[in-house]
């Protein structure tokens, strides 16, 4: 028996900046919404003007969960204290695991037009907080996508489609669930998330209704534990289902580190001084 989700709360995120002055919307880890568990942030950006991204994001550290960025819109170099180097195009997505530590920057590669694009924070559970970084960076011609129907385009980023396709992301620790829909005006849009998930939507664009609920461009839509989600657009829309398994762990944060408890969160900082994170 299929259970649907609905939504159980809206959130429109904050407005403020991060790094060298970049200007973005938090929308996880903001007074609205704490977190939602393995979920620790969510931060959504999209500018024209230079100067609300140009500063980019400076060398800074990171230790005990996962990073994961995904553009939509121009170009983003990453950079990191191990010598790894790439380019983060339109589509392209990196799922870093900052594990033990890194540090790392974020630059945009551009200095005019559009940059837009989502970075998601993914706790990791306490036996994994101290694993060596590693990454999953793929480009969008890398990112499976299907055509469920006239109408409705998935990139799927990590989980499995109700038709089968696989995502190109592995994550054994919480089973994601990380998918680009692009659906046209008065399409349905049916798909299993697994039951015990916390799942959300986030509206890239358009206006959608899921239940008696609508989110509009620029709202996160948390919803229900359920075995399904049903939903249709009232415009041509795109949006992102992001769900994966909660890890029930105690979380301590400071800054640019996510761990168990406060001692582990002063060790950080130590190891950070002295130059022993990364
Ligand atoms: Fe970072």
């Amino acid at each position: 028996m299929k259970k649907n989700r609905t939504v159980t709360q809206i959130i429109n995120g904050n407005k403020t900046s991060d790094g060298d002055g970049v200007q973005l919307t938090r929308i996880i880890g903001s007074p609205e919404l704490d977190m939602l568990d393995p979920f620790l942030l969510l931060d959504a950006f999209g500018s024209e003007k230079p100067l609300d991204y140009i500063g980019g994001f400076p060398p800074h550290p990171h230790r005990g969960f996962e990073t994961v960025t995904y553009m939509l819109a121009g170009k983003m170099r990453h950079k990191d204290s191990a010598g790894n180097e790439g380019v983060i195009e339109p589509g392209g997505i990196q799922w870093m695991t900052a594990g033990k530590g890194i540090i790392h920057s974020e630059m945009p590669e551009q200095e005019q037009g559009l940059l837009a694009g989502l970075q998601l924070w993914v706790n990791l559970p306490a036996s994994e907080k101290m694993t060596e970084p590693k990454y999953q960076e793929y480009d969008k011609q890398e990112v499976p996508i299907e055509q469920v129907d006239t109408g409705i385009e998935i990139n799927v980023i990590a989980g499995k489609t109700r038709n089968g396709t696989l995502g190109i992301v592995n994550n054994d620790l919480i089973d994601p669930i990380y998918w680009h829909v692009k659906i046209n005006e008065n399409i349905e849009f049916n798909q299993d998330v697994p039951e015990g998930h916390n799942a959300f939507i986030y509206v890239i664009d358009g206006n959608i209704s899921i239940g008696d609920e609508k989110a509009k461009k620029g709202q996160l839509a948390v919803i229900s534990d359920g075995s399904q989600v049903n939903l249709q657009a009232l415009d041509n829309s795109e949006f992102v289902l992001i769900a994966g398994k909660p890890l029930n762990e105690h979380v301590a944060r400071g800054g640019p580190f996510v761990m168990n408890t406060k001692q582990e969160i002063y060790q950080a900082f130590a190891d950070y001084k002295s130059g022993q994170l990364a």
